[in-house]
């Protein structure tokens, strides 16, 4: 990397550095206002809240933008596991990716299960071309569906009533690293009543605004070079600087299952933060890997009791492949990680 700004000592961009020179977007101030208000209104009533980010981040090429880098994640992960807190008697804020899966409307994502397939049209025309316009047909929902769709929506409804769903949507890696860094501000109220569960999958490059192409970079001049700069580590600051009681739980994704473990550990001996979830991309939906250092009252690697090395715990979760998507391993991991974060509140 050849930034000329400064950087951290393993040459990322610092954060300090990255929020004085990359611009917020112009929705944050509004955005963060509402997060205000839900996070108060959450603290009166005495619930915990959990921020929980899912989908890809993307990085622009152009200031007009025409072309992106993207990050994999369809947000199933952070969609089904928002259920799952919501369940759970969390609060929830849901910050993703633009059109990636949200929770409750997941179930009926236009690619794996489209809304408009189970839904039939009743009147005496047979001819569907007939009835278009008439207020006089009426729709149903085929039998097959009906009971997935009244537990949906009966448990949507209870949480629209309860008002203890926040939703927040970015795009870029740069809009991401704001709201981020201003959500976990807001949520520092809560203490260590709240969960940051980073289900997102973060670029590790980005292209500095001030370097960017105004207009769509043209072709016809042989073979593009862009040279990137490093994102900042921002588990560091969260952790360190942004909310130092709230409990965080990052993930892993690899694509060798070997190195997971290794990973994991590396992820929590350095940000010092509470869990690291590890999944391998082709069984991501089956098994996860749950990674703690022993003594997970620790807040960083530095505090260590006897200043020897940490140890780490590891336990997998796994659910029989053959009984997706009936059940889900969200709910396990949900499960588990209350279980957790009910020990971590009791350690003050
Ligand atoms: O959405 P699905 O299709 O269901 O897929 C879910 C998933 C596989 C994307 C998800 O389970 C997952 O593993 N997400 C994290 C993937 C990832 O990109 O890991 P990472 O090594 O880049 O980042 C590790 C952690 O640090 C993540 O929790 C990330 O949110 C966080 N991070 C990373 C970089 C950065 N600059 N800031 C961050 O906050």
């Amino acid at each position: 990397m050849a930034s000329t700004t400064q950087t951290d000592d393993d040459g990322a961009f610092s954060a300090e550095q990255y929020f004085a020179t990359q611009p917020p977007s112009p929705s944050l101030d509004q955005d963060i206002k509402k997060v205000r208000e839900f996070a108060q209104r959450q603290l009166r009533e005495g619930r915990r809240v959990v921020l929980v980010t899912s989908g890809g981040t993307t990085v622009p090429l152009e200031l007009n933008v025409v072309r992106f880098l993207d990050n994999f994640s369809a947000g199933t992960r952070g969609a089904t596991s928002a259920e799952y807190f919501l369940k759970a008697g969390y609060a929830v804020i849901f910050m993703h990716r633009q059109f990636s899966l949200q929770p409750f409307s997941r179930h009926y994502s236009h690619s794996t299960h489209p809304f408009l397939d189970f839904l039939e049209l009743d009147s005496a025309e047979t001819e569907p071309s007939n009835v278009a316009g008439s207020d006089a047909t009426r729709i149903s929902v085929k039998p097959s569906e009906r009971k997935q769709l009244i537990e949906v929506l009966a448990a949507y409804k209870a949480v629209q009533k309860a008002g203890t769903l926040h939703t927040l949507t970015f795009v870029t890696v740069n809009d991401y690293l704001w709201l981020l860094r201003a959500v976990a501000q807001e949520l520092s109220v809560l203490g260590r009543s709240s969960m940051y569960y980073l289900a997102a999958a973060v670029s590790d490059f980005f292209l500095p605004r001030q370097r960017m192409a105004e207009h769509k970079i043209q072709s016809g001049k042989g073979s593009l070079h862009i040279e990137m700069d490093q994102v900042p580590k921002i588990l560091k600051s969260l952790v360190d600087e942004w909310t130092r009681e709230g409990f965080v739980v990052s993930f892993k994704l690899e694509t060798d299952t070997s190195i997971l473990i290794p990973k994991a550990r590396a992820a929590l001996a350095r940000y010092g933060h509470q869990v690291v979830i590890g999944n391998d991309l082709h069984t991501r939906k089956y098994q996860v890997v749950f990674v703690s250092p022993a003594s997970s009252h620790r807040r960083s690697s530095s505090q260590k009791a006897d200043g020897g090395e940490e140890s780490y715990i590891e336990s997998w979760l796994r659910i029989d492949p053959a009984s997706y998507p009936q059940k889900e391993i969200e709910e396990d991991i949900v499960k588990e990680l209350v279980q957790l974060h009910d020990s971590w509140i009791s350690m003050q």
